[in-house]
């Protein structure tokens, strides 16, 4: 499965937040192309470290805009983001451990995509329904 950006599915409506969610998107992409092309050796470890810190970016925005606008989902959302980062720090360590694989490669891919498709249609959609009423 690779990842795809669906403008219809996986828009919430705030710009910025959505350009940050197609830059993870793509990240994700290049990370299954590279277990197909032999360069894993190269692209992992920089992705991970990119995806931990553009991800740590990202949830920081959303939940500074939640808090301004004092959201309810916040708690929610706060504790799925760091079930993510965590999942990351996982794959940090899973790294470190064994190096550069395909497996770890697609489970880092399969991974995080499957949370982000999910946690981007269900509560990022929700937050960015109330996020464009206060906005706007
Ligand atoms: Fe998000
Ligand atoms: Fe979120």
């Amino acid at each position: 499965m690779t990842l795809y950006w669906n403008q219809n599915i996986h828009t919430i409506g705030i710009k910025h937040l959505d350009e940050q969610h197609q830059q993870l998107f793509e990240t994700l992409s290049r990370l299954h192309d590279s277990s197909h092309n032999g360069t894993i050796e190269t692209e992992i470890p920089k992705i991970i470290d990119f995806m931990e810190d553009y991800s740590k970016k990202h949830f920081r925005d959303e939940e500074t805009l939640m808090q301004e606008y004092n959201y309810q989902g916040l708690n929610e959302q706060q504790s799925e983001h760091a079930k993510f980062i965590a999942k990351i720090e996982e794959f940090k360590s899973a790294y470190a451990t064994n190096g550069a694989t395909i497996n770890l490669a697609l489970t880092i891919h399969n991974t995080l995509s499957t949370w982000l498709v999910e946690h981007i249609s269900s509560l990022d959609r929700t937050m960015g329904l109330f996020l464009l009423e206060k906005i706007k």
